[in-house]
């Protein structure tokens, strides 16, 4: 059992543990002042474009019943299939009139009364991604409207822009350069408009010039997500330009995190949280966001927020989990594996927490006797901690030292 034993002590001093600061941006924060860590909804992997004000306002309401709003889940944003197939006749972005009413300003008028903040997508090139797909009409792309299009978003009220490159079809220039001009154009599009929206990219969809996750954005964004999308199961085995599953965003989370690629004002993105899926077991959508949450990276539910079980409602309305990814303190550090069991420690302002995620097929025990009991506690369910710890396969514990 002796490789079995972790370090998980409360009673070092916190400088015991090594945590590397985050290093700045060479160029600073890429918005300065928007929310590098965005904590809310997103409505592409549960309805696609099948989206419409009345659908987006009952998820902004749910976000509220629930208590997710209480517990810091903030933003609704709205994915793909909003727009209009054609600009109006000054070049400026319009939502679709019949599902949307009214335009989008309602809408985040809506959202904002609700305490809550407000995403929108746009594609980064000519087209959407479900446009460069077939899935809907048009060709609205932000490319060479950047300008317009952050001023028009301000204009509306959004809080946070999803920009996402669909390089498949939806540009004749599929190349990285390409694509760091666009992304480099929206964020000054941002800045000119002088209101922080939190600019969350994606440039994985479709470009297999680069290795998804291999590059550091801190300075055209303030987060860019490492993978293509993730879908309802615990691993795809497909390479990096294929659909990922939970074990695989957890791993390329961990990676961009131990690279060192968070930075003040910049997070890496592992996509939509699918807690509440039925596809996934409890025990991989508490990996999902525990790992997601321990690594400080931002969480956007991707589940019908109307429709959750008691299970996922208990998950998402825990308030320690959306605080410890919000934490600003300190990266968290990876210490030694132990029998086959990641682990993972941070500081935060509320005490160290430690991480143990097992990525194996099967129970894992640990010894974890140097716990200090009158203060560990399982950070899911709040229950006292000590002695040994049994992980079940696919699952996280957290422990909090608070
Ligand atoms: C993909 C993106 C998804 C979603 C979708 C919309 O490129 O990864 O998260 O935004 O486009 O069509």
């Amino acid at each position: 059992m002796a490789s079995n034993r972790v370090r998980v002590s409360c009673l070092l001093a916190a400088g015991t543990v090594a945590l590397a600061a985050a290093v700045a941006s060479p160029t600073g924060p890429a918005i300065p002042g928007a929310d590098a860590v965005p904590i809310g909804w997103n409505s592409w992997n549960a309805f696609g474009c099948d989206i419409s004000a009345d659908r987006i306002k009952a998820q902004a309401d749910a976000l509220v019943s629930t208590g997710m709003r209480d517990a810091g889940w903030r933003y609704v944003v709205v994915d793909d299939c909003w727009v209009a197939p054609e600009r109006d006749p000054d070049g400026g972005l319009v939502a679709d009139e019949s599902r949307f009413p009214g335009g989008i300003k309602p809408l985040a008028d809506y959202v904002h009364a609700r305490g809550l903040r407000f995403g929108l997508y746009t594609g980064a090139s000519t087209q959407t991604c479900a446009q460069a797909f077939g899935g809907y009409p048009g060709a609205t792309g932000s490319a060479g409207h950047e300008a317009q299009d952050a001023a028009t978003l301000a204009s509306w009220g959004v809080d946070l822009v999803k920009d996402d490159w669909c390089g498949v079809g939806a540009d004749a220039d599929p190349s990285p350069a390409r694509q760091e001009a666009t992304f480099a154009a929206f964020r000054d599009g941002i800045r000119a408009t002088g209101r922080p929206m939190a600019l969350m990219i994606n440039p994985n969809s479709g470009l297999t010039a680069r290795v998804p996750g291999g590059a550091d954005w801190s300075s055209f964004a303030t987060s860019a997500r490492l993978t293509n999308d993730v879908t309802t199961a615990w691993s795809t085995g497909d390479g990096p330009h294929g659909f990922q599953g939970v074990k695989q965003v957890v791993a390329a989370a961990e990676q961009a995190v131990a690279a060192g690629r968070p930075r003040p004002g910049y997070r890496p993105d592992a996509d939509m949280l699918e807690v509440g899926s039925a596809e996934l077991k409890p025990a991989e959508q508490r990996t999902q966001l525990g790992m997601l949450a321990m690594l400080g990276l931002p969480l956007m539910a991707g589940t019908d927020l109307t429709a959750l079980s008691p299970d996922a409602q208990r998950l998402l309305t825990n308030p320690a989990l959306v605080s410890l990814a919000t934490d600003d303190m300190a990266l968290p550090a990876r210490l030694p594996d132990r029998g086959g069991l990641h682990v993972w420690v941070r500081a935060t302002a509320a005490g160290r927490v430690f991480a143990v995620y097992n990525p194996t097929d099967g129970p894992v025990t640990v010894d974890v006797g140097e716990l200090a009991a009158d203060r560990a506690t399982d950070l899911w369910t709040g229950a006292a901690m000590s002695g040994s710890l049994t992980v079940a396969a696919h699952d996280t514990e957290l422990v909090s030292c608070a």
